[in-house]
């Protein structure tokens, strides 16, 4: 039985078409990154790190299982509408190539590959990620489930190697399930104009947004019952005792996520509970802690449409359509390049 589900894979792999990756960031260059942010977020204050060193192969697993979480509704919702509406992503784009960006577990992804699939429209598919290890594994399933599709894997940092998306044809670029959220105004400025100026006219931008709402569900979404949040949130600090041979006592922080109303995001913060000080041994320095001190760890924009619609022409895409969940809660916009 083991035998034969072995070959019937090793014939679909053998059907499958070869993949390219290109690859822009060395593990070694991520090292570095997390070193030099670790130093500049951790030895003064206030304390803050980038949403991006949550993802290990831990924290991505958790970040999976917020995604299933009663609380957390914002997978659902942008499934939802993506269910509803890929046929018309598909249709109203003219795409013949697909770029994601973050591409995730590219769960959702299959839902916008089918409906192009569908369509018999689509040549490409560029899922863009940090992970080569993880790109690597789903480019080579993506392109054994779509015969005849053509997986370019870009191994990249999306705040810095926008300008390597690979050009020709038209294109649709995906940047889904809210992580536009984790950029702060000015560099999301930035990001839409450094990715709409690698855009040609008629180029889109599939855009997933979290929108405003009640504070307690959204307070509720990041602080959910069973701790998977707050583990989550924990485990950067793991992340930093096995990268930079760090000793941070994890007992010693506890998890909060406040929603901020003057800046309409909700960030995740780890409290120092007591006056402490740690080690960050590749560092050669200490890191201290007040007791009640916070590390931000995470900031995730709520949007209005208004909003989305003056960022993203601000950068010169033109908003062409706006969908959102029956609730209301998410929403995901189509708009080209003028
Ligand atoms: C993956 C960035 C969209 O902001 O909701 C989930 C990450 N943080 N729970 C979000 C997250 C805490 C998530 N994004």
């Amino acid at each position: 039985m083991r035998q034969m589900r072995w070959k019937a894979e090793a014939a679909l792999a053998a059907r499958g078409q070869p993949v390219t990756v290109e690859v822009h960031t060395r593990p070694e260059e991520v090292r570095a990154a997390l070193r030099e942010e670790a130093l500049a977020g951790l030895c003064g204050s206030p304390k803050e790190l980038s949403p991006k060193w949550l993802y290990d192969e831990r924290g991505s697993q958790l970040f999976d299982d917020i995604t299933r979480l009663p609380e957390y509704y914002p997978t659902r919702c942008e499934r939802e509408i993506l269910e509803a509406h890929a046929a018309d992503i598909a249709r109203l784009s003219g795409a013949d190539t697909l770029i994601e960006l973050g591409s995730g577990t590219s769960e959702k992804t299959r839902l916008l590959l089918e409906a192009f699939g569908t369509r018999g429209q689509l040549q490409r598919f560029v899922p863009f990620d940090v992970s080569e290890t993880f790109l690597r594994r789903s480019a080579r399933e993506l392109a054994r489930e779509y015969p005849g599709l053509h997986v370019h894997a870009v191994v990249g940092d999306f705040e810095r190697h926008l300008r390597h998306l690979p050009r020709g044809g038209r294109r649709l670029v995906a940047f889904l399930g809210g992580t536009i959220g984790n950029f702060k105004p000015a560099p999301r400025a930035r990001f839409f104009q450094e990715l709409a100026a690698g855009l040609e006219p008629g180029d889109g931008l599939l855009l997933g947004t979290d929108l405003i709402k009640s504070r307690t569900r959204l307070f509720a979404a990041y602080n959910d019952r069973a701790g998977v949040t707050a583990a989550f949130n924990r485990n950067v600090l793991s992340v930093l005792n096995r990268e930079l041979d760090a000793d941070f006592d994890l007992k010693a922080f506890e998890h909060q996520a406040p929603f901020n109303e003057k800046h309409g995001w909700i960030e995740m913060r780890l409290i120092s509970l007591r006056t402490q000080v740690v080690r960050l041994g590749a560092l050669k320095r200490f890191a201290q802690f007040e007791e009640g001190e916070v590390l931000r760890t995470e900031v995730s924009c709520k949007f209005r449409s208004a909003q989305v619609e003056a960022e993203l022409a601000a950068a010169g895409l033109s908003l062409a359509a706006w969908w959102t969940d029956a609730g209301g809660d998410f929403a995901l916009s189509l708009a080209f390049k003028r």
